[in-house]
């Protein structure tokens, strides 16, 4: 577990720079969309494979979660964040709580996490600016991320951060880094190991566990804390990890009605989580009323997390 507070300095000589607007010859265009090729490392969005100084770590990070996220472990996990008995604070709070945590599994991020939620937010806001719970959701995506602080039981990333996948039935080979499966204790049995396993064809995504991260228990505190977001809001928060189906169109086989509806809006949403991680900065203080205003209107002052 390593919440890499140090590097936040380096960041202090780094923010000027930063502060440059960015190189409109950086983007390419998708759909409307301003896409920038490169992340702030210069490699491709979601690269694994470029020898980055981050590389190493997050093949490794792959590594250790595929080979401890098992039907049993996610059961124990949900069990236990279930009861949501451990802080009590605002949606705002935690925003700010998270400014202390980089997430070691994304190759593309190296900045405070309080930088993406709000990326990713106000590029969704400019785009789409009648649909003000897809911002919110953009701001809160994250936010289950508070899982590596000591205060939330200080997981380690891999069962914090990462893609996710469904747990009870086979791996699908378009999963990153898949070859480590094969250390998993559900990889070898037939309860488990099949297209189907513990589930059945069109049961629907809500009805299937998914590897424990930030996703499901930022769902887990969303709707426990009886959010009034739309089901697309909770299906993104849940999901937006899920490449294999988001990007790769596995797992179909398990999804129902509202489950392909809702994707709808998930693929919109995932180009903004992936390709705002850039340079552009956002002033926190200018921004903030707008999303307290949406936080009231869809979340109570208080939530259990
Ligand atoms: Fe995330
Ligand atoms: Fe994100």
């Amino acid at each position: 577990m390593t919440i890499l507070i140090e590097q936040l300095h380096d960041f202090g000589v780094e923010a000027d720079e930063k502060k440059v607007q960015i190189d409109e010859k950086e983007l390419a265009l998708d759909g409307g969309f301003m896409v920038p090729e490169t992340n702030s490392f210069g490699h491709t969005f979601r690269d694994y494979d470029a020898e980055g100084e981050r590389q190493p770590g997050v093949e490794n990070f792959y590594r250790v979660n595929h080979i401890n996220q098992s039907y049993e472990f996610v059961t124990k996990m949900r069990e236990e964040y279930s009861k949501l008995n451990r802080v009590e604070m605002s949606i705002w709070e935690c925003c700010e709580l998270l400014n202390d945590v980089v997430d070691e599994s994304d190759p593309d991020l190296d900045e405070p996490q309080i930088e993406h939620l709000l990326q990713t937010a106000e590029a969704i806001r400019r785009d789409y600016p009648d649909e003000d719970w897809l911002h919110l959701t953009g701001l809160i995506h994250d936010l289950g991320k508070v899982l590596l602080l000591p205060s939330f039981g200080e997981l380690p990333q891999w069962a914090v951060v990462g893609d996710t996948f469904p747990v009870g039935c086979a791996f699908d080979e378009s999963i990153v880094h898949h070859k480590y499966f094969k250390e998993n204790p559900d990889y070898n049995n037939p309860a488990y190991n099949t297209k189907y396993g513990a589930y059945s064809e069109g049961c629907g995504l809500n009805n299937i566990l998914m590897s424990w991260g930030h996703d499901d228990y930022m769902y887990l505190v969303a709707k426990e804390n009886k959010t009034t977001l739309p089901s697309a809001a909770l299906f993104i928060i849940r999901y937006h990890s899920f490449y294999a189906l988001h990007r790769s169109g596995a797992y179909k086989h398990l999804m129902n009605e509202e489950d392909v509806e809702n994707l709808k809006w998930l693929q919109i949403f995932n180009k903004y989580d992936l390709y705002s991680k850039s340079k552009v900065r956002i002033d926190v203080e200018k921004v903030k009323p707008y999303y307290l205003s949406l936080i009231e209107k869809y979340f109570p002052a208080k939530l259990r997390w």
